[in-house]
């Protein structure tokens, strides 16, 4: 029986294909559609099969483009053969897709994209719901329009040229990543990081809310080839700046305003006036903020794990070579990081 159906392995594209909740769309190179099951036609209105050979965003406006429409995520993944997950876009309806590309190849020479999605406009409402919850919290609308201003940039970086190319922006980044961290901090605190001496769950959440109030983000747009090192303000800057603003403006005490200031110091970097006794909370701080980053501009999953006062954080990328556990020691500042993957040993990591 088994082997009946192998044989038959080719015909069962289709009907696999239409048993999907997730649309499925298959494109050639030149962005021409080639196949759509019938949950993508339901999404995109169309009922017949007039779709074959229409442009995917010029004939059928799949979602809505923002930026330079001949560098969008699909060619992108076109271009370098690597799959793209997770990745957010709006219907010309309002709906918001999680859409998954991978490139395929069918056989030599011809090549195109297999494109899912899922609508997921009832989780983003939540999500809204629970921002505007979180906004609430927020000692003033200054504070949250501040963190709306600041973008977050996706981008692709070119080991050849140490230049990066921008693939996506998240318009409301600093306020996303603010978000994010509160979230991860909350998982970490519901596995009891937070009942470790010298770590103060009050003063933290303080730091999250304002340690980037500062920040200044280069206007960049979806295309843009640039090297990193000029175009960004080296981070201890808008450490400096958000520290001053929450001593200055908001009141904040002393540990909270030097955790901001010195956000982006190695620990040998530090001031011999920065006291030692804050040392777990920075640490801390710097493992959130860090695994937030990541999250914010996507691409990573991670889970926790506290036990004592040693942090493990488990990274799941969309490039499994970064895939790893990290270990970092709260109290004495030791740092391990064992890859993911059978036939690897742990290496010790600064
Ligand atoms: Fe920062
Ligand atoms: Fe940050």
């Amino acid at each position: 029986m088994m082997e009946n159906l192998l044989n038959y392995r080719a015909f069962l594209f289709e009907p696999i294909a239409e048993a999907m909740e997730e649309m499925l769309i298959l494109i050639d190179e030149d962005f021409r559609v080639t196949f759509m099951n019938q949950s993508a036609k339901r999404m995109l209105g169309t009922t017949s099969d007039d779709y074959i050979g229409r442009h995917f965003f010029d004939e059928l406006g799949a979602w809505v483009l923002h930026g330079n429409r001949e560098n969008t995520k699909v060619h992108e993944v076109l271009k370098r053969d690597v799959a793209v997950r997770g990745i957010m876009r709006q219907t010309t309806d309002g709906r918001t897709l999680s859409v998954n590309l991978v490139p395929v190849t069918i056989h030599e020479g011809l090549r195109g994209v297999l494109i899912t999605a899922e609508d997921v406009t009832h989780l983003r409402e939540m999500e809204q719901e629970l921002d505007m919850a979180f906004a609430l919290t927020l000692p003033n609308s200054k504070v949250e329009y501040r963190l709306r201003s600041i973008p977050e940039y996706q981008d692709w970086y070119n080991p050849d040229t140490k230049q990066i190319t921008i693939t996506g922006i998240v318009v409301d980044g600093g306020y996303r990543h603010v978000v994010n961290c509160l979230k991860i901090f909350s998982q970490l605190t519901a596995k009891g990081v937070s009942r470790l001496i010298g770590i103060d769950k009050d003063e933290l959440v303080q730091v999250f809310v304002y340690h980037d109030i500062g920040k200044s983000q280069p206007i960049l747009k979806v295309g843009d080839v640039v090297d990193p090192r000029s175009v960004f303000e080296d981070g201890k800057q808008h450490a400096d700046r958000s520290a001053d603003m929450a001593k200055y403006y908001y009141n904040q005490n002393d540990d909270i305003v030097d955790i901001i200031r010195f956000h982006h110091h190695s620990e040998r970097e530090l001031p011999e006036t920065f006291p030692r006794r804050l040392l777990p909370m920075l640490r801390l701080f710097q493992i959130v903020d860090g695994t937030s980053a990541a999250v914010t501009r996507g691409g990573v999953s991670v889970c926790f794990d506290v036990q004592d006062c040693t942090v493990k954080i488990r990274e799941v990328n969309h490039r499994p070579e970064y895939n790893g556990i990290r270990t970092v020691n709260l109290y004495t500042g030791q740092r391990e990081w064992e890859p993911l993957g059978e036939h690897q040993h742990p290496q010790t990591r600064e």
